[in-house]
């Protein structure tokens, strides 16, 4: 047996959703952990693309179990418009999916709350999705959060829906300079209770599943979201979620104990890419970025925003290697840097008192000034696409492959060539 995690290890959208399908091909039960609908987790095969946001990348293989586990926050509404479109395409979440009784929800309020407050930020916005992420997270640690196990359709518990109803119209109304419309409570209580009495058969309490699925000797795969630069402790602050998105996370968002974790898997692109604000020394203005954007695809799965795109950032990966103790790496689109003459890898940085950083210092204002060093290493100009043997891989792209790792000091067991399940190099099982 053995329990993995899988991570980003970038800014997100590194391909997890691809790499968590992948594996769950061997996996009995795969477990979110943190996050919300925040991600958008890409997932093809065949004719057919699925975008998960709540659910796990696991779903789709029909002898599995997914989790929604305790560290994550839910909106009800949106999980089950995620369960009646999975439904419709023929994926049946009842008996499979199963949300934690601790779990926090997403408020409408929180949604509300998350617009305003970017809006009032203005240029020192976050970019953030919308979804009311950092206000459900806000709530839970004040200890103010509505936790699925918490759900009554009483006097006593209205009372509560009332008080957080009024208590968010006003900060709203008078801090955020929200002008409406408002929310109003009988409203709120009655649809959260309807939410609840629909997803009601799936909620228990997910920790004794997944203590039970480690005991049988099962697989269990963590599906982490975001990445480890929008970790709220690692990342670069405050332009970052709100969850630990590193594979800690794991333990206390899965409800599991750090001596059960086999192996972490890091997942990061051959390159590099960020959706919304905050510091990005690798990014490309020119040509080639718009060149890896338009090739790469590169539109948030969550919000259809074009991400910003630049060249692979070893010194940032350092980091991302330690605090996330990655055992092993998944390389994903390989294929797209396929017709470029020459490619870069950032190596350090240097800030503009010419003082070198072999990784990604804390300050702020340091990390917005720092120019990357980079070593240059020539392209391959051949195909890597679909390829899925290391050694039919194009000789330039072994060596790319090779120095990321050299400078990384973790090996490749995944190398990924096109955005299909089948487009994939396996050079080491990882269960
Ligand atoms: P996630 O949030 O980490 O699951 O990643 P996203 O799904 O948001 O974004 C990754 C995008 O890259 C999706 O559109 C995937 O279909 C696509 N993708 C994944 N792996 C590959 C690959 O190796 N090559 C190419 N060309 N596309 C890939
Ligand atoms: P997946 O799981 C990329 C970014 C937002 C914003 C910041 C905070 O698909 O990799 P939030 O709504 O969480 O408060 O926004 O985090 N962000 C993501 N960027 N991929 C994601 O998820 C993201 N989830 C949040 O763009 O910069
Ligand atoms: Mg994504």
């Amino acid at each position: 047996m053995s329990n993995v995690i899988i991570i980003g290890s970038q800014w997100g959208d590194e391909g997890k959703g691809k790499i968590v399908d992948l594996l769950s091909q061997q996996a009995n039960m795969i477990v979110r952990f943190q996050g919300g609908n925040n991600a958008g987790h890409t997932v093809m095969f065949g004719d057919k693309t699925f975008i998960l946001h709540l659910i796990p990348s696991g779903i789709l293989h029909e002898n599995t179990k997914s989790v929604i586990g305790n560290g994550m926050v839910v909106d009800p509404g949106e999980l089950l418009k995620e369960i009646a479109g999975l439904m419709e395409m023929g994926i049946d979440c009842r008996g499979r999916l199963f949300i934690s009784d601790a779990a926090n929800l997403i408020m409408p309020y929180h949604r509300l709350l998350d617009g305003a407050r970017e809006a009032r930020l203005k240029a020192n916005k976050i970019g953030t999705t919308g979804k009311g992420i950092g206000p459900a997270y806000e709530d839970k640690v004040g200890r103010c959060g509505i936790r699925f196990a918490d759900i009554e359709n009483n006097s006593v518990f209205k009372e509560k829906i009332d008080l957080f109803v009024s208590d968010k119209n006003m900060i709203l109304k008078h801090v955020l300079n929200y002008t409406g419309p408002y929310l109003d409570s009988d409203q709120v209580f009655e649809e959260l209770n309807q939410f609840y009495s629909k997803l009601s058969p799936y909620i228990c309490d997910t920790t004794e599943l997944v203590a039970r699925e480690i005991e049988q000797g099962n697989h269990v795969l963590f599906e982490g979201a975001q990445g480890t630069f929008l970790d709220i402790d690692h990342g670069t602050y405050p332009f970052v979620t709100s969850s630990n998105t590193v594979a800690g996370g794991a333990c206390n968002g899965g409800g599991v104990g750090p001596t059960q974790i086999d192996r972490i898997a890091g997942v990061v692109k051959a390159y590099t890419t960020r959706v919304g604000e905050g510091p990005f020394p690798t990014e490309l203005f020119d040509d080639i970025g718009r060149f890896l954007g338009k090739e790469g695809n590169e539109f948030g799965a969550t919000t259809g925003r074009p991400r910003r795109c630049g060249w692979f950032d070893a010194a940032l990966l350092k980091k991302a290697i330690r605090v996330n103790g990655i055992t092993d790496l998944a390389i994903t689109k390989l294929d797209v840097l396929d017709k470029l003459e020459t490619l870069k890898i950032c190596v350090a940085y240097e800030d503009s008192q010419g003082k070198r950083y072999d990784t990604l210092p804390s300050k702020q204002s340091i990390q917005k000034d720092l120019t990357p060093i980079y070593e240059e290493l020539p392209g391959w100009n051949a195909v890597s696409s679909r390829i899925t043997v290391y050694d039919d891989l194009p000789e330039n792209a072994k060596k790319y492959i090779a120095r990321i790792e050299e400078l990384l000091g973790v090996s490749a067991c995944i190398i990924s060539t096109g955005p299909k399940r089948e487009e994939t190099i396996i050079r080491s099982e990882l269960f």
